[in-house]
């Protein structure tokens, strides 16, 4: 099915954000390995959270919906998930299938973990790696799912150097060492969202310009409740939009900002955008603000280094935000995109090129020249979420009509976007 979205003159009003995708997951996950019941306020509605919570019901561990966004999960400690009957479905979700990896390789039963045609087609390698240094048995189909893991195997606690910056890697190698025997410690030489260190209470330690993570054999996880703040990563759509059309004021309230996730935040800063950021408070241990933001002339930046991943879920949308300012933006260091729910810079170019905007493809990023009059078209969503939204935001500022495929794809981690948009830009 396809989406038609026409220009808008300016946008208005508050956006209601979907709760962040990566703290829901982790905060599902932590409490299933708790002894008891958890409550999980403003667990996400989206697709890939609502993938772990099934995951986790084949594994025996059941939740209910509270009413008002809330969860109860019934944990069942560290050693008390259930043989799963069938191969357990992450469906579009690698943050599911990663992180669950890390848990499944310490147990005393076998599983398989799968997923839908997307997520098993991404690299998973890098989570075997680390897995098959600590003693677990990881079998993979040609470096991908389905993952067959063989239980009652010894966990051995490792010290492992991240080889790419990734937060998924950096968590299935914590959670795994749950179950490892002694002390497992992650070198993060590039800083990754940091919220798996933050929800299991880990000491962080700096050494030699790397972050130092450590878990020890059986560290216990309490039953509590969490807080979800709003996901930053989907308030970026709308950072950008509002930037982008002209005459717009758009509020986001509740707006996870932990620093390791909101460096878009500064990079827009740097392109002249106005955005205020108010009422910062810290939830649950993550912090959280009020964020507006007004039109602006933007200009063109440069991206590279430590900051892409801290914006790497970012990125498709900043491309439209480069595509808008004047000059030439350039994107380097981000080949991750690569291996993401689709291609998210051949995606990108791709789409950009049909709106007309001069965009040159590198292996690790791309240079888009603005301020380019972007023509309404037809372009792809390739059934990823965050491109199916970027191209909600690029049609806005377009000249004409602009067609784009299955955007319901948008569910994976924002099921409102097409309403929320339709409602600001009346
Ligand atoms: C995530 C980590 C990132 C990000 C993904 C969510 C997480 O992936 O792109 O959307 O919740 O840990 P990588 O770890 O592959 O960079």
């Amino acid at each position: 099915m396809s989406y038609t979205i026409h220009p808008a003159d300016q946008l208005e009003g508050t956006v209601e954000l979907p709760a962040d995708k990566s703290i829901g997951h982790r905060s599902a996950l932590l409490s299933a390995l708790a002894d008891g019941r958890s409550r999980i306020v403003n667990y996400p509605q989206s697709a890939d959270p609502r993938s772990t919570l099934a995951c986790l019901e084949q594994l025996g561990i059941s939740s209910s919906d509270d009413g008002d966004n809330a969860i109860t999960v019934r944990g069942r400690g560290l050693h008390g998930l259930h043989p799963p009957s069938m191969p357990v479905d992450c469906g579009n979700s690698g943050t599911t299938m990663r992180l669950l990896a890390g848990i499944l390789a310490g147990q005393q039963f076998g599983s398989v973990l799968t997923g839908d045609a997307s997520l098993k087609q991404r690299p998973m390698q890098r989570i075997a790696d680390p897995l098959t240094a600590m003693g677990a048995h990881v079998k993979l189909r040609q470096g991908c799912a389905p993952i067959r893991i063989r239980g009652r195997q010894e966990l051995e606690g490792i010290t492992y150097r991240l080889p790419m910056p990734s937060a998924q890697v950096k968590s299935c190698v914590l959670l795994a060492g749950l179950y490892a025997e002694g002390a497992t410690t992650v070198r993060e030489p590039v800083p990754s969202r940091d919220h798996t260190e933050r929800m299991l209470g880990l000491d962080v330690e700096e050494v030699g310009g790397e972050r130092l993570l450590t878990v020890e054999h059986g560290h216990t996880i309490p039953a509590t409740t969490w807080h979800v703040p709003g996901d930053f990563s989907a308030a970026a759509f709308f950072l950008v939009a509002g930037s982008i059309v002209p005459n717009s004021e758009l509020r986001l309230n509740n707006v996870g900002v932990n620093p390791t996730r909101s460096g878009l935040l500064e990079v827009l800063d740097d392109m002249g955008a106005d955005i205020t950021v108010e009422n910062e408070r810290v939830k649950g241990g993550e912090p959280q603000a009020d964020i507006t933001v007004r039109s602006a002339d933007l200009e063109a930046t440069t991206i590279s280094g430590p900051v892409i991943p801290n914006i790497i879920d970012e990125i498709p949308v900043l491309a439209v935000a480069a595509a808008c300012a004047a000059g030439r933006t350039e994107i380097r260091d981000a080949e991750e995109l690569r291996v993401k729910e689709t291609d998210r810079l051949s995606a990108m170019a791709d789409n950009l090129q049909s709106f007309g905007v001069s965009v040159r493809e590198y292996e690790d990023g791309l240079d888009i020249d603005g301020p380019a009059v972007l023509k309404g078209t037809s372009v792809s969503s390739f059934d990823d979420h965050r491109i199916a939204m970027a191209m909600g935001v690029a049609a806005l500022v377009a000249v004409g009509p602009t067609t784009i495929d299955n955007h319901k794809c948008a569910a994976v981690s924002f099921p409102r976007f097409w309403e929320e948009l339709e409602q600001v830009s009346g």
